[in-house]
């Protein structure tokens, strides 16, 4: 290539020669997530120019039964239709091996499978493994790579070795440490691609592009002219098939301790030092989490709403009650929604609270984060505005994370006409209109980063540690029985009543999504 800019853009884009082995593979996310995004990456063109994907489950499959696998999934589930041609390319680098990630006979198949893939293409292939088991299977298959000597020591070799895993990260602080310690025997910390799916999400990665990439919004961005802050993390699904993992573990371990604590810690991070190492911006992250007030009792009372929907309609559909849903236990205390005041004790965001409601069952799938700003010192327009019953709106930036990925600013106008009024009107920045390309899956880019060996859209152990270490003292008085009493609220509704005290104290109001 002589132009060093496109080789630039190539080296990118492209990942070096890799070998993805997918334990789990006939499990749903392999299906409905990962099979479909690594379509859409060879679709585009950004596979390494030699790549091999091995499924490895316990269920016997030949290489051809598990290709006929593939392409139905990526029929249901990929974003895009099969073309013949990208199919024809990519099943020809799809592979399975029948494996018990107990056992060791499985691992010595898998390692002279690699071994041949290897020479059969004449180059070294970087190992990626993508656990997308149950975690209760992470300890036995990272123990017995290590034996095969299929983990490549990042020291001494040239081969890179990888392994991703999927949240839950532990059930708690102590599980979360167990974890990463047996892990640590065998991987290093920075060979560890820890998968939290928001980060993948464009509008998520737009949070810092618009902070740092942008000098007008900066000098806002602080409790000199951010009144406060709301995120939303709304599903209109409930538990559905995912009942029984979802009541051991509630609302909080499955969206708060992840997604939502990984927005909000982007959203409030001080400007890294650097985007082209990893741990620039995970340093900044933690930092964060860190100066998040923890939570006393008293607070988890005060600060904390947790709920449970009962029957209703969504969609105009009726909807059982969390309490009647297949695969829930009994008399079950486990919170499908959360409300939550935080409070970051650090210069720049001091005296800002940050509201967060989180639930399933809501009237509608968003997700969306507003930065409400202070009213203007003194408004001139406040008094004959109040006679004609308009007084200017609060500014406030909203980024919608989903479904409609998009900026707004609200600001105050006037209308046209004879007299001097405001009205709010909003500054869109909609991905749709603005780019003519759709968005690709978050699993496109976080598979592409891991390839490339990229873990900055990875989470470090060290802020899974800080979250859990956050949350553990609610999540331990509700063990308890006490932090307030768990309460209802109707399937299709926007939570319980009881949420909008969280905003009393200040005269916030929940923002209408
Ligand atoms: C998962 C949770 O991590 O995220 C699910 O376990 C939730 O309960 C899902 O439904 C939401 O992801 P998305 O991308 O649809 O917002």
């Amino acid at each position: 290539m002589d132009n060093p800019f496109a080789e630039n853009e190539h080296r990118l884009l492209h990942p070096p020669s890799t070998a993805l082995v997918i334990f789990g593979a006939t499990g749903d996310l392999t299906q409905r997530k990962l099979i479909p995004a690594l379509y859409n990456l060879s679709h585009d063109g950004y596979l390494p120019s030699s790549f091999a994907v091995i499924g490895a489950s316990r269920t016997p499959l030949t290489d051809d039964d598990f290709r006929d696998r593939c392409k139905e999934s990526i029929a249901s589930f990929s974003r895009r239709d099969i073309d013949p041609k990208v199919w024809e390319r990519f099943s020809r680098n799809i592979y399975y091996q029948p494996l018990d990630g107990t056992k060791k006979e499985g691992f010595v198949a898998l390692r002279e499978r690699l071994e041949s893939l290897g020479k059969e293409r004449g180059e070294d292939l970087n190992y990626l493994y993508y656990l997308a088991t149950s975690p209760r299977f992470f300890a036995d298959i990272s123990t017995r790579l290590g034996e095969q000597g299929l983990v490549a020591d990042p020291h001494r070799e040239l081969r890179r070795t990888a392994l991703i895993i999927e949240k839950p990260f532990g059930h708690d602080l102590e599980s979360a440490r167990v974890l990463n310690e047996t892990l640590n025997e065998t991987f290093h910390e920075n060979q560890i691609f820890r998968i939290d799916h928001y980060l993948g999400k464009e509008t998520v990665q737009n949070i810092l592009v618009f902070r740092f990439a942008n000098g007008i919004f900066e000098p806002l961005w602080s409790r000199e002219y951010i009144d406060h802050i709301q995120i939303s993390v709304c599903e209109s699904i409930g538990v559905g098939t995912r009942a029984s993992y979802f009541d051991s573990s509630g609302i909080v371990r499955d969206i708060v301790q992840n997604h939502l604590l990984q927005i909000l810690s982007l959203l409030c991070i001080e400007p890294p030092l650097s985007l082209h190492d990893a741990d620039s911006i995970r340093d900044e992250k933690v930092k964060v989490l860190r100066s998040l007030k923890r939570f006393t009792d008293k607070k988890i009372e005060k600060n904390v709403i947790r709920a449970q929907y009962t029957r209703g309609y969504v969609d105009g559909k009726a909807v059982p009650g969390y309490l009647e849903e297949e695969g829930v236990a009994s008399g079950s205390q486990t919170p499908s929604y959360v409300a939550m005041k935080f409070e970051i004790d650090n210069w720049r965001f001091a005296g800002v609270p940050i509201y967060v409601r989180v639930g399933k069952r809501l009237p509608k799938r968003i997700t969306e984060i507003s930065l409400h700003f202070k009213k203007a010192p003194r408004s001139i327009f406040q008094s004959s505005a109040q006679q004609r019953g308009s007084a200017p709106a609060d500014n406030m930036l909203t980024i919608q994370v989903q479904p409609d990925e998009g900026i707004s600013l609200c600001v105050n106008a006037k209308p046209p006409g004879p007299l001097l009024q405001t009205k709010p009107v909003m500054m869109d920045f909609l991905y749709d209109d603005s780019f003519a390309t759709a968005s690709p899956e978050a699993y496109e880019r976080l598979l592409l980063d891991a390839m490339r060996g990229d873990a900055t859209l990875f989470t470090r152990n060290d802020e899974i540690e800080e979250a859990w270490s956050l949350l553990d003292p609610i999540l331990k008085s509700w063990e308890a029985q006490s932090g307030g009493p768990l309460t209802t609220y109707e399937a299709g509704t926007w939570g319980p009543a009881e949420a909008s005290t969280l905003l009393n104290e200040r005269k916030h109001r929940w923002r209408r999504l």
